[in-house]
C-alpha cells in the first residue's frame, strides 16, 4: 500500500554540502552563518532586522518581553493555533484572552471579536496567519492604533505570504517565524524574529544570549575580550549548522512555494463544489505559502471526522488536525472562552498532505478516497 505522508522534506545535496562545510569550518555555534541567514532573511522580507533564534517559541517569548508585556497584562490571542502562541503569553506572566476565528471559510482571528475582548488591561494582540493566509491586518492595525496596543504576528506558517503587497511578519511591531522541520523553511529546530525597530533588534540580540554584551564568536575574533551581563537573558541561540541549512532553504523557498500553489490548485479542482466540505480561503487570490491544506467537514462532528481520518490512514493517507483548540487544553481551563467557530472547526477539520513534491496522482487518490469517505452514510 502506498503511504502518502502529511509532509516531506525537500532537502537535496545542497543541504548536505552546507552542513559539511560548516562542520569543516570548525565554527559550529552562533557565528557567520547566523549573520548570513539574518541578512538574507531580512532582505527577502524587505524588513530592516531579522534575528535568528533557537525556535519560534523563543521568538514569541522575546517579542512579548521586549514589548514590555508583563504581570497581569492581557494579550488577545487566537485559540486555533499551536499552543506555543499562547504559552508565550504565560511565560511573561500575562493573561491570554481568546478571540474566535471568523468562520469555517476564514480561519483567522476575527477583528470585531478582538475589539470586543479589549479591556483596560489589554496591552497586545498576537495574530496567527493560518496556513499562511493573512489575518485582516488593516482592521487589526486600526484597532491596535485606536487602543494603543502592540501587535505580534505569529507568521510561522507564512514566509513570503503577502497581505495587500506586504510580507506577513512585517506589518505588526514584531514578526515571528519557525524553522521547525515540517515548516516551509526546515532546519530541524530554529526560528527568526523580524522587526524594523532598531532598539527591539538590539534587545532581542542581548536576550538571546544570556544578556551578555558580546558573543563568543566576537571574542574569538578579537573584537571584544570582555563582556558584561546587563539583562536577565536566555540561551535562545541558533547554531551555525542549522543556520547553514536555513540559508540553503531560503534559496529553495520561492520554487518550493510555487510548487505548493500548484498542489493547492489540484486539490481545489478536485474538491470544490462538494456539499460535504468547506475549503477554507478557497477564493483567496494573493500569494501565500500554503504551509498546510485544511478542509472542514460540513454538518459533522468530531466522531465522524475522526472516523474519516482513520479510514484515510488505513488507505495509506496521513492526515492531521491543525489544531486542537488551545482554550480546551487542561492548562488553559481557567481561561473561559466562548468560541463557537473555533469549536466547530477544531472538531471537524482535516489537514491533508501538503508538500512541494506531492504528486498530482497522489492528490487525485487522496481526493477520491476523501470523497468516498465523506459520502459514506454515517
Ligand atoms: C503557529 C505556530 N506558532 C508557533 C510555533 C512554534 O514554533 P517552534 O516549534 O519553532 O517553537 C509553531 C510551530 O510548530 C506554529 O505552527
Amino acid at each position: 500500500m502506498t503511504t502518502i505522508p502529511l509532509f516531506d522534506l525537500n532537502y537535496g545535496v545542497e543541504e548536505e554540502k552546507a552542513v559539511l562545510e560548516t562542520l569543516r569550518s570548525k565554527w559550529i555555534s552562533i557565528g557567520p552563518k547566523n549573520q548570513e541567514l539574518e541578512e538574507k532573511f531580512s532582505s527577502l522580507l524587505g524588513v530592516r532586522y531579522a534575528v535568528a533564534l533557537s525556535n519560534c517559541t523563543a521568538a514569541l517569548h522575546l517579542a512579548l518581553k521586549i514589548l514590555d508585556i508583563g504581570d497581569n497584562d492581557e494579550v488577545i490571542v487566537p485559540s486555533l493555533t499551536f499552543v506555543a502562541t499562547v504559552n508565550a503569553v504565560r511565560y511573561v506572566n500575562a493573561i491570554p484572552v481568546f478571540a474566535d476565528i471568523r468562520s469555517s471559510q476564514d480561519l483567522t482571528i476575527a477583528p470585531k471579536l478582538i475589539e470586543q475582548a479589549i479591556s483596560d488591561r489589554t496591552k497586545a494582540i498576537i495574530v496567527m496567519h493560518y496556513a499562511g493566509f493573512p489575518c485582516a491586518m488593516d482592521h487589526v492595525m486600526n484597532i491596535a492604533a485606536k487602543h494603543n496596543l502592540k501587535v505580534v504576528e505569529d507568521a510561522c506558517h507564512g514566509p513570503l505570504s503577502e497581505y495587500k503587497g506586504q510580507k506577513l511578519g512585517t506589518i505588526g511591531d514584531i514578526g515571528c517565524f519557525s524553522f521547525f522541520s515540517n515548516k516551509n523553511i526546515s532546519t530541524g529546530e530554529g526560528g527568526v524574529l523580524v522587526t524594523s525597530d532598531e532598539d527591539y533588534q538590539a534587545r532581542v540580540k542581548l536576550l538571546r544570549s544570556h544578556g551578555m554584551t558580546s558573543l563568543s564568536y566576537d571574542r574569538s575574533k578579537g573584537h571584544s575580550t570582555l563582556y558584561d551581563v546587563v539583562a536577565l537573558g536566555y540561551n535562545y541561540r541558533l547554531d551555525d549548522i542549522r543556520a547553514a541549512l536555513g540559508i540553503v532553504q531560503l534559496e529553495r523557498l520561492k520554487g518550493d512555494l510555487k510548487q505548493r500553489s500548484k498542489v493547492r490548485h489540484w486539490y481545489i479542482d478536485r474538491l470544490s463544489g462538494m456539499d460535504e466540505l468547506t475549503i477554507p480561503f478557497v477564493n483567496h487570490a494573493e500569494f501565500v505559502s500554503n504551509y498546510i491544506f485544511p478542509v472542514v467537514l460540513n454538518n459533522s462532528d468530531y466522531r465522524r471526522r475522526d472516523a474519516i481520518r482513520l479510514s484515510l490512514q488505513n488507505k495509506g493517507i496521513q492526515t492531521s488536525v491543525h489544531y486542537p483548540a488551545v482554550h480546551r487544553f487542561s492548562i488553559y481551563s481557567d481561561c473561559a472562552a466562548d468560541l463557537p467557530n473555533t469549536d466547530y472547526v477544531t472538531d471537524n477539520l482535516i489537514s491533508l498532505p501538503m508538500f512541494s513534491n506531492l504528486k498530482k496522482d497522489d492528490v487525485n487518490y487522496i481526493c477520491s478516497e476523501l470523497k468516498k469517505e465523506c459520502r459514506e452514510p454515517t
